[in-house]
């Protein structure tokens, strides 16, 4: 069981999550409340999300000896950066759903939640640099290279993958860079040494390809009323995903029938995108992302072991492993 549960996260970083947020600019820092679903009031609360990253910095900091005032400072720079991707990313995708509520762009326009989304990854850098050594040298240098891994995958990502190994590298990028840059954080506030600090972003690299293969699962066959996004919004809006790739590349008839469905424009009414997830889960697709999601958990754990003396602050990064590939379903 995690000793620092989600929970306990949430209380740590929530209140540093919103003075940061206090500091910028009165216009800007409306549409950033606007995404955490708050007006700008200082005592209205705020839809952090699950905080998952965060609580993947303060893990590993503590896993390793670190001083968590160090590692808070951290914690909120990587949740910044990924709420600054959300706010990208629906743009990119169109979507109007996010965390149950409309997102800022579909709100305001594309430009609020460009201009939102680049407001926060200069705040996490700002985050960084008030912290001081090593967080404003070595920490700015991991985040900047996770963001530009991380964009770089979801560059790929908008090009549409054709088949599972393009797919993978670009969810490595989308998603991965930076839980491994979380983790990478926690270890170096923690005084790690670079060889353990990149053993620790490996740990991450897993992890985060077990969350996203996961996430595609959910975005079929989870209940939209936990995930927040639009059910199936990815095969209406002609994203391929794990599960669908690993059907269509199945060569079976469920394979040919799914490919001759997933013509733009068609898969959209909902009968349709029922009978194509049918479709995925004969051809073999929701079984294949099941099992990549396990094996890179189990890729994630072996690292772990090595990565991380035995205790209880090991079994709660397992925990916290655990939760990327086995959220609800
Ligand atoms: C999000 O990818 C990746 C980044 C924000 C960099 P997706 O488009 O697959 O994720 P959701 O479903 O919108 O959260
Ligand atoms: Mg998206």
């Amino acid at each position: 069981m995690s000793l620092l549960p989600l929970g306990a996260v949430h209380d740590l970083v929530s209140p540093r999550l919103r003075e940061a947020l206090s500091g910028l600019p009165a216009s800007v820092r409306e549409l950033a409340f606007l995404h955490f679903d708050s007006c700008s009031r200082p005592d209205a609360p705020l839809d952090v999300g699950k905080l998952y990253r965060a609580a993947l910095t303060l893990a590993w900091n503590r896993a390793l000896g670190g001083d968590q005032g160090q590692a808070l400072h951290a914690a909120v720079a990587v949740e910044l950066v990924h709420n600054a991707s959300l706010l990208h990313d629906d743009v990119i995708d169109g979507d109007r759903l996010r965390r149950g509520r409309q997102t800022v762009w579909a709100l305001r326009g594309p430009a609020a939640g460009i201009l939102a989304g680049n407001a926060l990854f200069f705040l996490a850098v700002q985050q960084l640099n008030t912290a001081g050594d090593p967080l404003s040298t070595s920490g700015v240098a991991e985040l900047a290279s996770a963001v530009q891994h991380m964009i770089d995958g979801e560059w790929a990502d908008t090009r549409v993958p054709q088949d599972a190994d393009a797919y993978l590298s670009a969810c490595e990028g989308k998603t991965g860079a930076l839980i491994g840059a979380a983790c990478a954080l926690g270890a170096l506030t923690a005084g790690a040494t670079e060889h353990r600090i990149g053993q620790v972003r490996a740990f991450g690299l897993h992890v985060g390809a077990a969350f996203q293969v996961t996430d595609d699962l959910l975005n079929l066959w989870g209940d939209p009323e936990q995930t927040g996004k639009p059910h199936r919004g990815d095969l209406a809006n002609g994203r391929n995903s794990y599960p669908v790739l690993a059907a269509l590349g199945a060569g079976s008839d469920a394979s040919a029938s799914l490919r001759s469905m997933l013509v733009p424009g068609q898969a959209s009414r909902t009968a349709m995108l029922e009978r194509c997830a049918e479709l995925v889960e004969e051809a073999g697709g929701r079984a294949a992302a099941g099992q990549l999601a396990a094996r890179h958990l189990e890729q994630a754990l072996t690292i772990l072991d090595h990565a991380c003396p035995d205790g209880p602050d090991r079994r709660a990064l397992a925990a916290l492993a655990h939760q990327a590939a086995r959220r609800s379903t």
